[in-house]
């Protein structure tokens, strides 16, 4: 048995669920999807997704890491032994993914790392606001090699702390983070809200406009609820197989973990949406924006690069913290697969597989500028394919796992808690969405995503 590292107590258990679920997207990749697929309407879908697909997701990849006790390559292997159904090939999927989504994840971490750089280098200039004020990624998109290294760099921290095991690591980064990252955000709304275009928000955010959904809308919001839930990858799952029942019930975890993941992202649009509206007089559609906008919003302000390089690091501690689910993710699954690995062999061969993939969205804008398809760059194609796409092909493994791979009855013990009724009135429910609902609005949007390509 690989060694695994456990969780002190039920807290830890929390801050690492909810580490893994908040990161960059919720903060930059939410609000330009939601400016992109027109404001209200696709945020309400957003929401209703999230708190029926997502959660219903959530509670099932814990389940099967609970049960299975081990990570998703090793838990589908063996409920496809178990069940004698040939379900094991979606672990690789899983497993595929992550690595994946963590070379193009670490690019844009790069993103945060350069401009909390710059954020440091204006404190020695005589005229900051002025120095920040030429910061922009489309030049950093131009430079494949500064973003290369700055994603190595990120790599490279990931699998350090990975090493050194992740229950000792990541614990105090996310405690000591978590409140002033709070304080930061609050401060920051407040300001924002108090902004003249607040009104023009509220209503292009609060008044659904159906009309403004057009064939990609369904699969975003799906891919987008996945990719912010960490579901799909088998982080969750791996999450699972290190938590002890006695220590908390596992949906009411899943429903606490996507409540608190959907309130930041709805904070995270009423944010930076305030601040794009008066700067751009135009919602985010672009996923530049955040790191366009904000800085020199911040520079305008007395205080303000104290104030944005202390944002600047915090939402690169937290995109480290959802690194470090993604690496942990894989190293313990190569570690269960080939048992004679040391953790620290495993975690450094992971590292450089996915150092090597990160070659391609690093250089998207430079190297591989010519690579277009339908007008989009590879590195949106890397973030459409992967997150719109492949990811609920992956959810929709998970769905088949968890389904034939286990039989009522252990989901059914999984499920209930002994002394509440609300469990035994909820699971019923629970399992008809993971069977059906889940599924079918997968199905659907991506279906309604192929159709958009022949029609839109
Ligand atoms: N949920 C993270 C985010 O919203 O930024 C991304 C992520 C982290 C996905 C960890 C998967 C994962 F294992």
């Amino acid at each position: 048995m690989p060694k695994r590292s456990s969780f002190r107590n039920r807290f830890s258990f929390y801050l690492l669920a909810i580490g893994s679920a908040c990161g960059l997207g919720n903060l930059w990749r939410f609000p330009y999807i939601v400016g992109e697929n027109g404001g209200g309407a696709f945020l309400l879908l957003y929401v209703f997704l999230a708190l029926t697909v997502g959660m219903t997701l959530l509670i099932a990849e814990l389940m099967l890491g609970h049960f299975t006790g081990v990570s998703v390559l090793a838990a589908s292997r063996k409920v496809s032994i178990q069940s004698k159904k040939p379900i094991a090939a979606f672990g690789w999927l899983s497993v595929i993914i992550s690595a994946v989504t963590l070379a193009y994840y670490s690019v844009i971490c790069g993103w945060v790392l350069h401009y909390l750089t710059q954020f440091i280098m204006s404190l020695f200039q005589s005229d900051s606001s002025a120095y920040l004020s030429h910061m922009s990624v489309t030049m950093l998109q131009q430079n494949g090699w500064l973003q290369f290294m700055l994603a190595s760099v990120h790599l490279l921290i990931s699998v350090v702390i990975i090493v050194k095991g992740l229950g000792d690591g990541v614990e105090r980064w996310i405690t000591s983070l978590l409140p002033v990252f709070g304080l930061l955000v609050v401060v920051l709304l407040i300001g924002s809200l108090s902004l003249d275009s607040t009104p023009d928000v509220l209503r292009f955010l609060f008044y659904p406009d159906f009309s403004k959904l057009n064939w990609n809308s369904l699969g975003h919001a799906v891919g987008h609820v996945f990719f912010t839930l960490s579901l799909g990858f088998g982080t969750m799952v791996t999450f699972g197989s290190y938590f002890r029942k006695d220590e908390e019930h596992l949906p009411t975890l899943g429903l606490r973990v996507t409540l608190i993941d959907t309130l930041i992202s709805i904070v995270a649009v009423l944010l930076i949406f305030p601040i794009a509206f008066s700067t751009t007089k135009q919602p985010l559609t672009d996923p530049s924006l955040l790191f366009e906008v904000l800085p020199r919003f911040l520079s305008t302000y007395k205080g303000g690069v104290i104030f944005g390089l202390t944002f600047f690091l915090c939402l690169w501690l937290a995109a480290l913290n959802a690194s470090l689910g993604l690496l942990e993710t894989i190293t313990a699954n190569l570690v269960e697969k080939r048992p004679h690995l040391k953790r620290s062999v495993a975690a450094s061969i992971s590292g450089l597989a996915i150092l090597f993939v990160t070659v391609f969205p690093a250089f998207s804008g430079s190297l591989f500028k010519s690579f277009k398809l339908r007008g989009h760059g590879l590195i949106e194609i890397f973030d459409s394919f992967l997150i719109n796409g492949l990811l609920p092909i992956a959810g929709l493994g998970m769905v088949i796992i968890v389904t034939l791979g286990l039989t009522e009855n252990d989901r059914k013990e999984l499920f209930l808690h002994e002394k509440s009724i609300t469990s035994q009135t909820m699971y019923p429910h629970w399992r008809s969405a993971l069977k059906w609902v889940v599924p079918a609005v997968i199905v659907l949007g991506l279906l309604l995503q192929v159709l958009g390509l022949f029609f839109a």
